[in-house]
């Protein structure tokens, strides 16, 4: 769907040349969700920015959807930005402007869109995301996960082919992290976009990504499927990557019938020792459950179990079941 070819750029300012794409080639199929995992300042942004333009290669082709982009006049170019969307690191919401007004607000400037289409659009986008009772709201009121969630509902108004994720989910802690990537999941299975989520992290690319291209000095240094680059590193910038990532407490998230996974926080104390428990709770209520994470400790001389489990079904019914059981049940929100 994307195919890159001998993408170059140098920045120049005060006197200085940083080059921060060399040579890059690269194919993102469509409908896959695409990582490109490199360290601070290897040019992770300036090759997702190059995508739409908002970093103009110095040379090279840029073809998406087989159309070349870097020779787009300006109608060419807002045409091209309508399908693609945007979710950054620190969401770049409009203060001003309540959720739905955020959210409104690439439909306003599209135009040729009646008042009732505009807020039939933005209803549907909140409920997608799950902010409905939010609407009202300003992003002074929200937390991280809602604030990106408004980011991602504003990104998809336009109903884009492509979504693009700089950093989406780097501001954000553990959990809430969680739940925004099971949300790119979830529109990625919906909707069929193509998602590209540039990252330093590779616990993100692990959760949700299909295929990973490693950038170092603004060189892409190895690609291909996640679980074949991650767990056969060729080059020392991926093995950094591995070595660094290897204890990063994200867990990857279930592949499938992802839409209806509730995620559930459970903590045992003392005695209880989860396995019985959890297999107990996925036969009675006759749904499969999936161990997503799992920590063992103790607070002073007790012991604790913390685990996030997914689970396909009636939440309301598992956390009776899990109650009943002496198990503490939290379910993760955004
Ligand atoms: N507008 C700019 N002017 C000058 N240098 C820049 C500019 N944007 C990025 N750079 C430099 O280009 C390199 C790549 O940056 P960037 O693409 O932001 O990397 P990353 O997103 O991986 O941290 C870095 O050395 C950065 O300092
Ligand atoms: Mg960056």
């Amino acid at each position: 769907m994307i195919a890159l070819q001998h993408l170059s750029k140098t920045y120049r300012a005060e006197g200085r040349s940083v080059h921060a794409l060399r040579d890059i080639n690269l194919q993102i199929p469509q409908g896959q969700i695409f990582g490109i995992i490199g360290r601070s300042g290897a040019g992770k942004s300036s090759l997702l920015r190059s995508l739409n333009l908002l970093e103009r290669p110095d040379s090279g082709s840029i073809r998406i959807a087989g159309e070349e982009i870097t020779t787009l006049d300006a109608a060419g170019l807002r045409a091209l930005r309508r399908r693609i969307g945007m979710v950054f690191q620190h969401f770049n919401l409009l203060s001003h402007r309540n959720v739905a007004g955020n959210v409104r607000f690439p439909l306003e400037l599209a135009g040729g869109h009646t008042k009732a289409d505009i807020e039939a659009r933005v209803n549907e986008l909140l409920e997608l995301v799950g902010l409905t009772e939010q609407r009202e709201q300003f992003p002074s009121q929200l937390s991280g996960g809602q604030k990106q969630r408004v980011g991602i509902a504003r990104a998809l108004a336009t109903q884009p082919q492509l979504l693009l994720c700089d950093e989406a989910t780097s501001a954000l802690d553990p959990e809430t992290t969680l739940t925004v990537l099971q949300l790119l999941l979830d529109i990625n299975r919906r909707l069929g976009l193509t998602i590209v989520l540039i990252t330093h992290e590779m616990a993100v690319v692990r959760a949700i990504c299909d295929r990973v291209a490693v950038i170092d000095d603004g060189a892409i240094v190895e690609s291909g499927p996640v679980a074949e680059v991650f767990l056969h590193p060729r080059h020392h910038a991926t093995r950094r990557i591995v070595a660094e990532g290897a204890y990063t407490p994200l867990p990857t998230l279930g592949k499938q019938g992802a839409t209806s996974t509730r995620l559930l926080r459970l903590t045992f104390l003392d005695g209880a020792t989860y396995e019985p428990i959890i297999a107990d709770v996925g036969q009675q209520l006759d749904a499969p459950i999936n161990i997503l994470q799992g920590s063992i400790g103790r607070i002073k001389d007790r012991p604790y179990g913390q685990l996030i489990i997914g689970f396909d079904g009636n939440a309301v019914r598992a956390r009776r079941a899990f109650e009943a059981r002496g198990v503490h049940v939290e379910e993760l929100t955004a």
